[in-house]
């Protein structure tokens, strides 16, 4: 590891509001801030929205200034990534900002039922490759974990550079009979009163400089509704 890197990590370790657990705290385990993190990390009861691969965390900061009453988390497995942004939360003093470094798949064990308002998938990896869809984050496997922590209805935000995977997306809610917000596959053509759309994310702003249009869906999970993978019936 490059010392740069390194210092980073070190200096993440040691930044208010950053939760790295190893893995024996939470495998098959509840963390033992799962459903207090409103209260004994944010010391309030403000709604909480998770940004999911956050990177930097550029929706986890860029929310929390637009929004002082809610909690905003960033969750990635990226330890040098999210320095950027608990750096960015340390030095513009935001209180309702933490980050998580884990791997999402281990969500249930950090969170409650109904703890979560909303969650944000900024440019997931797409996973092209067919026996990798089941890792992808917005597919079926990940959304029926996200769905055990949602309040019931709970908005599911995705933004992407990858029109397969924003079109498999909205294929998966139309399937599943998801109720569907608003979708584009052209977020910056839109007329759209809503600043929250236009944050944008470190590989955002590469895709963009590229000239690829920014691809953005946004649906709501019932609680009481599994999800299923999309099958054709020549499969
Ligand atoms: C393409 S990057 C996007 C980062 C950021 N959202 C952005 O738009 O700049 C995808 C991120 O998702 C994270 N990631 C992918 N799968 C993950 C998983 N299962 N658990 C935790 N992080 C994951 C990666 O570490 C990476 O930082």
């Amino acid at each position: 590891m490059g010392k740069k890197k390194l210092a980073r990590f070190r200096e993440l370790g040691s930044l208010e509001k950053v939760f790295q657990p190893p893995l024996e705290e939470i495998f098959q385990k509840n963390y033992h801030l799962k459903g207090r993190w409103k209260k004994e990390v944010f010391g309030n009861d403000y709604p909480l929205v998770l940004e999911l691969g956050c990177g930097k965390g550029e929706y986890t900061t860029g929310l929390a200034r637009k929004y002082p009453t809610m909690n905003f988390m960033g969750l990635d497995i990226k330890g040098a990534r999210m320095w950027t942004g608990a750096r960015t939360a340390r030095d513009e003093g935001l209180g309702n900002v933490a980050f998580l470094r884990t791997r999402i798949d281990f969500i249930n064990s950090f969170f409650a039922r109904d703890e979560i308002e909303e969650i944000w998938i900024t440019f997931p990896d797409p996973q092209e490759k067919r026996r990798r869809m089941k890792k992808r984050l917005p597919g079926a496997l990940f959304l029926n974990k996200y769905r055990e922590i949602l309040k019931d209805g709970g908005k599911v935000h995705l933004k992407t550079d990858n029109r397969e995977l924003y079109l498999d997306t909205l294929e998966m809610v139309r399937y599943n009979d998801l109720p569907l917000v608003r979708h584009s596959d052209d977020v910056y053509s839109e007329d759209w009163e809503d600043e929250t759309v236009s944050i944008q994310t470190y590989y955002e702003k590469i895709f963009l400089t590229e000239g690829i249009k920014i691809n953005y869906i946004c649906f709501r999970l019932p609680a009481g509704k599994k999800i299923k993978e999309v099958t054709h019936e020549s499969e």
